[in-house]
């Protein structure tokens, strides 16, 4: 093996540490991680560990999730500056303004948020299973979605109900156009292009296949086809080719990467199990009553 991942298995004995590391995590640590998943896997994965050290080879929201589910648990991240735009794009007061005028509404926020925005939601949701969380919902109320405003109407369109959407975005899947997609499908027209949901309206609407990171991985174990063009961040194509290693799969675009997402590297991780830093907390009283809403979330799985 490998001196740094020899390093890294030591270390990880002598903290008792569990790494988890999502799917658009570089190659090299969706490789060394104990659990790689969706942002769903990883809540779940986060909340039953037996390690007192999770590594969360991530996004600051997605440690910060795990902090909230595990309290009795050192949560790191291995690079402090990995956050996530879209889940800066609502702070908990635009939340409670937005609450303020709708009166009798939920509010349904997606995981990529910050721990005061899950705090102020009644449900937290993933990608995969939005539009379980929302189908669950009296359907005499309205809806209030934040962050994300393509997700939202993803699921919007899905469950056919009265949602209002606040208008965040992730940076890196509006960077996917229609263009690109059109382009791709006349180079390779028997591809089936799995796009994430949350990609622009305009490239869903051309897509075959809408899903979660983790409901790709599914999908092409399942599928006999022989090439995809993918809709997401670039990340995913090293997982779909380890789940998959027959097909071919053709991002729909070079620029989908997700520059704080590849800010993890393996020197990174060792300083972080050597180091422990850096430490992911969240106030008490936000933590409880975040904990709520990811609770509820994660009581609804998706259908498939
Ligand atoms: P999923 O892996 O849950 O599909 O999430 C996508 C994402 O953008 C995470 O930041
Ligand atoms: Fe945030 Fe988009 Fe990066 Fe996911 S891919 S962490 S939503 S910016």
């Amino acid at each position: 093996m490998d001196a740094a991942l020899e390093k890294i298995e030591r270390l990880k004995r002598e903290r008792n540490a569990v790494i988890l590391a999502h799917n658009y995590q570089p190659g090299e640590i969706q490789d060394l991680a104990d659990f790689c998943g969706d942002s769903l896997g990883l809540s779940i994965e986060a909340s039953k560990t037996d390690a007192k050290v999770i590594v969360f080879c991530g996004v600051r929201f997605m440690a910060e999730t795990a902090a909230i589910l595990s309290p009795g648990k050192t949560v790191l991240l291995p690079e402090k500056t990995a956050g996530c735009p879209m889940a800066d794009m609502i702070t908990a007061e635009q939340l409670r303004q937005l609450k303020a005028k709708y009166p009798g509404a939920i509010v349904v926020c997606y995981v990529n948020s910050t721990a005061d925005v899950k705090a102020e939601s009644d449900y937290c949701c993933t990608s995969s299973n939005a539009v379980a969380v929302v189908d669950s919902l009296p359907a005499d109320k309205k809806i209030l979605f934040v962050p994300d405003r393509n997700l939202g109407s993803f699921v919007a369109e899905r469950t056919g109900r009265d949602i209002e959407l606040w208008p965040g975005y992730c940076t890196t899947h509006v960077c996917i156009t229609e263009d690109d997609i059109r382009k791709a499908r006349q180079k390779w027209p028997d591809a089936i292009v799995m796009s994430h949901p949350e990609c622009t309206e305009p490239v869903r609407k051309i897509s075959d296949e809408l899903l979660s990171t983790g409901q790709m991985l599914k999908f092409v174990k399942k599928s006999s086809a022989k090439r995809y063009i993918v809709a997401t961040e670039k990340g995913i194509i090293h997982a779909l080719r380890k789940e998959n290693p027959d097909a071919e799969y053709i991002p729909a675009t070079e620029r989908a990467i997700c520059p704080n997402m590849k800010k993890i590297t393996i020197d990174k991780v060792i300083a972080s199990l050597e180091e422990l830093k850096e430490r992911i907390t969240v106030d008490e009283q936000i933590r409880v009553k975040a904990k709520e809403s990811l609770d509820r979330m994660i009581e609804i799985l998706p259908s498939d």
